[in-house]
């Protein structure tokens, strides 16, 4: 564990990692063993997620996937190797604590936390706070995940590795800091999403500097463009308008699984990465220099009442 040098900031330039748009999963694992290692990925069961799980799993990892749908997430587990059902409902706070309760009671150490699901482009909906979902469901909850798990991953006793799954989205802007749930702005689906997915590309860095004296390290992903369920709240004209060019889900995991477990990654943390490389700079907003949104992000969390004392340290 590094406890005798200084927190330095990784660049946020290619390495380069030798990967590219094309490569899968599988291939970005770099062929290593994850025989006897522990990862959690949320909505490992549909989409990018699922084939994350697969990767982790078919590496020899036991890969835990909490699911706010059980019964999809049993359909889709068949036949993958090393996987554990459990129950989550990221928009539920109560759901969250009790999750990472039963998991901080199993006394395992926490390897990989892969911060995967997500919704896009919902309808304004709020959670019972009051909180938009979007913000609620994909940075929010994935927040209070992440504090609440923080005993288990500073167990993993160095080399544990969290995963923010964010999204070109970024694009779209920042976080209003004054005004995160659109109670005095008018409500666009898009801006909420972009609003979200740059809260996840500021969580990492925040969270990487937090984590880096416990051998935590954590990352910001963007997948890539993939048919999923994730277009469920899009409309025809929108799809369309994105044109045709998808990854496949294969290949949309591939970032995801080389942040959580590449060993060319280590030693580096709180960057932006996308094609299975760290991504050529990102919007201004969620720049490393951007230090301030980075601890205004953590102190949305913290009103919230998800502050994690762990992470806060
Ligand atoms: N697909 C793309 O082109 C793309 C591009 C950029 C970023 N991303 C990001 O990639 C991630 C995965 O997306 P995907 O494309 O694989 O979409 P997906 O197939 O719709 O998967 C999303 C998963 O998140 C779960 N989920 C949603 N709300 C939840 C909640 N409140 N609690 C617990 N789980 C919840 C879903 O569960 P249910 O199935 O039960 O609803 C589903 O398993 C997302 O964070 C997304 O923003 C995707």
């Amino acid at each position: 564990m590094p406890t005798d040098t200084a927190y330095r900031v990784t660049p946020q330039a290619p390495i380069p990692s030798g990967f590219g748009p094309l490569t899968t999963a599988r291939e970005a694992l770099g062929g290593r063993d994850l025989s006897g290692r522990t990862a959690i990925v949320t909505g490992g069961y549909s989409g990018i997620g699922l084939e994350t799980t697969r990767a982790l799993a078919e590496a020899g990892a036991t890969v835990i996937v909490p699911a706010r749908t059980p019964e999809k997430a049993r359909t889709a587990a068949v036949g993958i190797p090393g996987v554990e059902l459990e129950t989550l409902d990221l928009a539920d706070p109560a759901s969250i604590d009790a999750f990472a309760r039963r998991y901080l009671a199993s006394g395992r150490p926490l390897d990989m936390l892969v911060n995967n699901a997500g919704i896009m482009a919902a309808p304004l909906t709020r959670d019972a706070r009051g909180y938009e979902s979007q913000f609620a469901t994909n940075h929010l909850g994935h927040f209070q995940l992440a504090a609440r798990l923080w005993p288990a991953l500073k167990q993993a006793g160095g080399g544990a590795r969290v995963v923010s799954v964010s999204s070109s989205g970024i694009r779209f802007g920042g976080v209003d800091f004054d005004d995160p749930n659109f109670e005095r702005r008018p409500f666009d689906k898009w801006t909420a999403y972009g609003q979200s997915k740059t809260a996840n590309a500021l969580f990492a860095v925040a969270l990487d500097k937090r984590g880096y004296e416990h051998g935590i390290r954590a990352f910001s992903v963007h997948p890539g463009r993939i048919m999923t369920d994730l277009v469920r709240f899009m409309t025809d004209e929108e799809k369309a308008a994105g044109g045709t060019a998808y990854k496949s889900v294969e290949q949309g995991a591939a970032t995801s699984v080389w942040c959580a477990a590449n060993a060319g990654l280590n030693g580096m943390g709180g960057v932006y990465c996308l094609d299975a490389d760290i991504a050529e700079g990102h919007p201004g907003h969620c720049a490393r220099g951007d230090r301030p949104s980075a601890g205004r992000r953590a102190s949305v969390g913290d009103r919230s009442g998800l502050r994690g004392a762990a992470v806060a340290a």
